[in-house]
């Protein structure tokens, strides 16, 4: 895939973009195949993947949760819904379940403020999110929560 560009440093990004749209994330593998292609430090590429937030070094989740922390979901206690789905899945932002069922994110701002809280899993849209509406959209999913708690 790499090798339809140029073996030259500024197609790093657009390379590492495109590892992450094919597999979901950038392996070891794909990092040092390019450390060696574009003949630079793989430390150079691990830093422009671990700071471009579109970029994971882990495999993502089959179902992406996105959680808004934007100004109006916060005040909406967009928190109560992370802690939330952090005591469900036992998974904090940025992580991804056991089972690969679920990774959750945090944005700033999905858009629509006047539902907020919001949160939106894969192509969805969830508005006026409360836990116990949360604890049934994941169950939607087949997300094996802990119903003890
Ligand atoms: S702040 Fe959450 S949708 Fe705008």
């Amino acid at each position: 895939m790499m090798h339809k560009y140029p073996k030259e440093q500024r197609y790093t990004l657009a390379i590492l973009q495109d590892i992450q749209r094919k597999y979901g994330y950038i392996s070891k593998e794909s990092m040092e195949k390019l450390s060696v292609y574009l003949d630079i430090p793989i430390s150079r590429i691990y830093s422009m993947a671990t700071f471009y937030k579109a970029l994971s070094l882990q495999p993502k989740g089959q179902n992406i949760i996105k959680v808004c922390d934007g100004t109006a979901c916060h005040i909406r206690s967009s928190i109560a819904i992370i802690e939330e789905i952090e005591k469900l899945l036992h998974i904090k932002p940025g992580e991804t379940t056991m089972d690969g069922l679920f990774s959750i994110e945090t944005v700033n701002c999905l858009g629509s403020c006047a539902i907020a809280p919001v949160m939106v899993i894969n192509e969805t849209y969830y508005g006026k999110v409360t836990p116990i509406l949360l604890r049934e959209i994941l169950k939607g999913y087949g997300g094996t929560i802990d119903e003890d708690r």
